[in-house]
């Protein structure tokens, strides 16, 4: 399968170090188009989101049953003050995001410091697949609630207008934390934090009764409020698992080079083990400080997994792709734990990562007070050989799916 790789661009107005490479969007060139007014991706209708099976839905059907305000446009222009530059949040595939400002009650437009802060997400008018992957995120956002799923308030569609709204998200993304210069670098703990909170996240798309896939996890999606709680975010890609016997998806390859896992990019053969990989990917980012591609280094260093899979299972070694940030400031026993945790999700073999609810598991049983005090923050040099025992690998080398869908 022939895929293009579109680049990505992104601005942060707090923080204006360029990114040293913009991730790309894995599109397969064998994609077609289907109908725009009756898109096919589930329905979540009813009080909960794991009650109704999936059903073909239409636009108005969607729009009309997310629970949701319909903003109007001018609405949303007074509320970020005309999309003014400095209101800026950042630049993604889909488009510009903006600060505003919208009162919590009448959820119209509020003076700029007032109300609640929302961030609008506008789209750049590129034609159909913009408008695929707003509907679809109405779609899933609109009626899938959880701590760790970003909240959507509104959408507007106007004319060619599409926007989102968020609510907003103070910390931004971790992206940000991770790799540019400027913000204060994020401590072991808080590392854990994100990484069980989108975990979570993770875990209940995948466990839902009808499964999400998420197809987009990465460090820019994964947002972060005022306690570093993770939230995800942009669900443009999501798609509903394999039902019945089925053990996969099969779809066009769409998500980001350096997260999509290689059997989904080879074959277009979608799985929740797909996402677990891309999980594994922000895990490798969060233990190296290192972005998934890195077009700025040399060779094998370009690619994280290429270059750091050999470090993983090798505790004496496993300091080389430690983060220099964390100024050896993590618990030995627990960076290599989480290190074999990311081992297991990029493995090749689908059928050998574990599932998002053990990983959630084993992430949570690193940071319980009990286990975090064996694992206590000890100073980390370099140089040092010390690091003691670690614990088992913590998956069986095969572990079946609870709901036995695997890859092939
Ligand atoms: N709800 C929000 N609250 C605060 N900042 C946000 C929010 N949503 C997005 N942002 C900011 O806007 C940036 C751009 O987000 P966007 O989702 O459009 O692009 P991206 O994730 O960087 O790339 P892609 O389009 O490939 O997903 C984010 O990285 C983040 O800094
Ligand atoms: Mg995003």
């Amino acid at each position: 399968m022939g895929n293009c790789f579109g680049s990505s661009a992104r601005v942060d107005a707090s923080l204006s170090t360029p990114s040293a490479s913009a991730a790309s969007r894995v599109l397969s060139k064998t994609s077609n188009s289907s109908d725009r007014s009756s898109i096919s991706i589930p329905s979540y209708s009813g009080k909960s989101s794991i009650d109704s099976l999936p059903t073909p839905r239409s636009e108005a059907e969607i729009l009309s049953s997310a629970n949701v305000k319909s903003f109007s446009f001018n609405e949303l222009k007074n509320a970020t003050r005309n999309f003014r530059p400095d209101s800026l949040l950042g630049e993604g595939g889909f488009g510009y995001v903006f600060k505003g400002w919208i009162d919590e009650n009448t959820l119209t437009a509020a003076k700029p410091g007032s109300g609640i802060v929302i961030a609008v997400k506008k789209l750049k008018p590129e034609g159909f697949q913009g408008h695929k992957e707003w509907l679809t995120e109405v779609n899933y956002l609109g009626q899938l609630h959880h701590p760790n799923l970003v909240k959507l308030i509104g959408y507007c569609s106007e004319g060619d207008n599409r926007l989102l709204v968020y609510e907003f998200m103070p910390k931004g993304s971790l992206e940000n934390h991770l790799f540019r210069r400027g913000p204060q670098p994020l401590s072991w703990d808080t590392r854990m934090k994100v990484a069980i909170g989108a975990a979570r996240g993770l875990s209940f798309l995948h466990d839902a009764e009808e499964q999400v896939i998420y197809r987009d996890f990465k460090a820019s999606n994964i947002l972060l409020d005022g306690e570093f709680n993770a939230k995800l975010s942009d669900f443009g890609l999501a798609k509903a698992g394999p039902t019945g016997d089925r053990t996969h998806v099969s779809t066009q390859v769409m998500g980001t080079q350096g997260y999509a896992a290689p059997e989904y990019v080879a074959t277009g053969r979608l799985t929740a083990k797909s996402d677990v990989y891309s999980f594994g990917v922000v895990l490798l980012e969060l233990l190296s400080g290192r972005r998934a591609v890195d077009k700025m280094k040399v060779g094998i260093e370009q690619n994280l997994v290429d270059w750091a899979k050999p470090y993983l299972g090798d505790k004496r070694r496993l300091f080389r792709i430690m983060d220099i940030k964390l100024e050896g400031q993590y618990p030995q026993k627990g960076a290599f734990s989480t290190a074999s945790i990311a081992l297991q999700c990029i493995s090749h073999e689908p059928k050998l990562r574990p599932r998002m609810a053990e990983v959630l598991t084993k992430l949570e049983e690193l940071q319980s007070p009990k286990v975090a005090s064996r694992h206590s923050i000890s100073e980390n040099r370099p140089s040092t050989d010390s690091i003691g025992t670690p614990s088992a690998s913590p998956f069986p080398s095969h572990q079946k799916s609870r709901h036995g869908r695997e890859t092939k």
